[in-house]
Parts: structure tokens; sequence; C-alpha cells
């Protein structure tokens, strides 16, 4: 899961998928990073926090990390959740990064599409909630698609 500063998105998107795989019994390595590296270290925005709480999921103990070559090693799916991270993603990728495995989120969701997690960032707590149910229903999605 990979946001800019992965404070806002891809925090909640780690802890909603991580939820889900314990509801579903499923083993999978879920992790968060961001493209830039304003944020390392930090816990999620309190917001993301907060509409997380609401729903009954803890991530509070997040701490953010900026995305690495590696991570193209590590897992077999990686999310950007905009255009411009996935064009990051590409170029920390170095030469030929495995692009096959990376796709926009929200095409779990609506496959083709293309779209962008809204950033929430400058905005207020409403942008959080409508962040939170999207990134819910494209878990969802991602859990029906892969679950054996
Ligand atoms: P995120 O949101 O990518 O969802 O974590 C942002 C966090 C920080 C900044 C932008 C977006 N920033 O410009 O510092």
């Amino acid at each position: 899961m990979v946001c800019l500063g992965n404070i806002c998105r891809s925090p909640i998107a780690e802890g909603v998928l991580k939820n889900k795989i314990v509801e579903h019994g499923l083993n999978w390595v879920v992790d968060s990073a961001g493209t830039e590296s304003y944020h390392v270290g930090e816990a999620p925005h309190h917001f993301s926090q907060k509409v997380c709480l609401a729903h009954g999921i803890d991530i509070s103990g997040q701490r953010a990390r900026q995305f690495v070559n590696e991570d193209f090693v590590r897992f077999d799916k990686i999310y950007a959740f905009a255009g411009d991270v996935l064009n990051e993603i590409k170029e920390i990728g170095g030469r030929y990064p495995p692009m096959g495995k990376v796709d926009y989120f929200l095409n779990e969701l609506n496959p083709g599409s293309n779209q962008s997690v809204p950033d929430p960032y400058y905005g207020t707590e409403s942008g959080y909630v409508t962040v939170y149910k999207l990134i819910d229903a494209t878990c969802d999605a991602i859990i029906k698609k892969y679950k054996q």
C-alpha cells in the first residue's frame, strides 16, 4: 500500500486489510510505505487513526517509512494510491522495475479506471471518512479476488 507520505491514506489501507485478513483467516503479509521521506518515523495522521478506531482498528503503532527498491522483491502486489505515486514507485525501482506487480489501488474496486484515492492531507476530517469508505470497499474486493 503506497501513498506519498505514508501518514494518511496507506496506513488506513494497511490497518483495514490486516483486519480483514484476520477475519478471513488468511496469512497474507501487508505493509505500507510512502514515496516521499517527509514524514518517515511518524505515526499515522490523527484523523486516519480516529476513523480507523471508530471501526475498531488501532493503527497507532504504525510508523511511516519510505518505499524502497527492495519492496519489489518482498511483495507480490504493489498498490499505488495515485498517479504521481505510481510514477515515483517506478523511479525508485531503478532500471527494470517489475511494473507488472504495480497497479492503482482503486483498480481493484473499479477495474481499468486508473483512479487516485483523494489526498485528504490538506482537507478536513470528512475527507478521511470518505477515504476510509473507499479503502474499505477496495479491501473487500481484494479479499474476494485473491482469497482461495
Ligand atoms: P498521504 O498524505 O500520502 O496519504 O500520507 C500526504 C501526507 C503528507 C503530504 C502529502 C500527502 N505532504 O505533502 O507532506
